[in-house]
């Protein structure tokens, strides 16, 4: 009786988005599905990512952030794809690493419900809170793909916290 009423639940989904999906976006699914793991919540959260621009479609992630990743801990390995209209009725939470991308996703938004489900990441900071978004690292060096990870480590440990609040798991 339990188990098919839990069945029934509806899951709490999560997509993340930047501008390239083989930078920020892929490590924030990587950083979020591990927490998620390590709450045991697997079973009630689902996390994707996406890119604004379709650039790198169906490629894996930049070869820089998976190996800053792999040295935390992390794989990261979801091939690319663009955001499209049907992620506002397929995702809970839409986060954003920077206002560009604020802009390009609330552009295609279609009604005030779809608009309030974007998020930038750097809403949810908990140590950072002086960065007010997650900064491209695609031109820069390895010390801006390391800043990308404490970031994103920091911010989804926080969404984490207000999901897990919000829906009393
Ligand atoms: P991301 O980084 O948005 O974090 O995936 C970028 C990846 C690729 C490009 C820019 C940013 N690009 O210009 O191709």
């Amino acid at each position: 009786m339990m188990a098919s009423t839990e069945g029934k639940k509806k899951k709490i989904r999560l997509l993340f988005v930047c501008l390239g999906n083989i930078c920020r976006s892929p490590a924030a699914e990587g950083i979020m599905a591990s927490i998620v793991e390590k709450y045991g919540l697997q079973d009630i959260i689902e996390v994707d990512s996406a890119g604004t621009s379709g650039w790198h479609e169906g490629e894996l992630p930049d070869e820089r952030m998976r190996s800053h990743g792999e040295r935390r801990g992390y794989t990261f390995d979801s091939p690319a794809r663009k955001f499209r209209k049907s992620d506002f009725d397929d995702f809970d939470y839409i986060l954003v690493m920077d206002r560009q991308n604020f802009a390009n996703v609330r552009v295609m938004a279609t009604s005030q419900e779809q608009t309030d489900k974007i998020h930038m990441m750097t809403e949810f900071s908990r140590q950072y809170t002086h960065h007010d978004h997650i900064p491209d690292p695609y031109y820069g060096g390895a010390s801006g793909f390391e800043l990308v990870l404490d970031l994103l480590e920091d911010a989804c440990e926080g969404l984490l916290q207000v999901i897990k609040k919000k829906y009393s798991l």
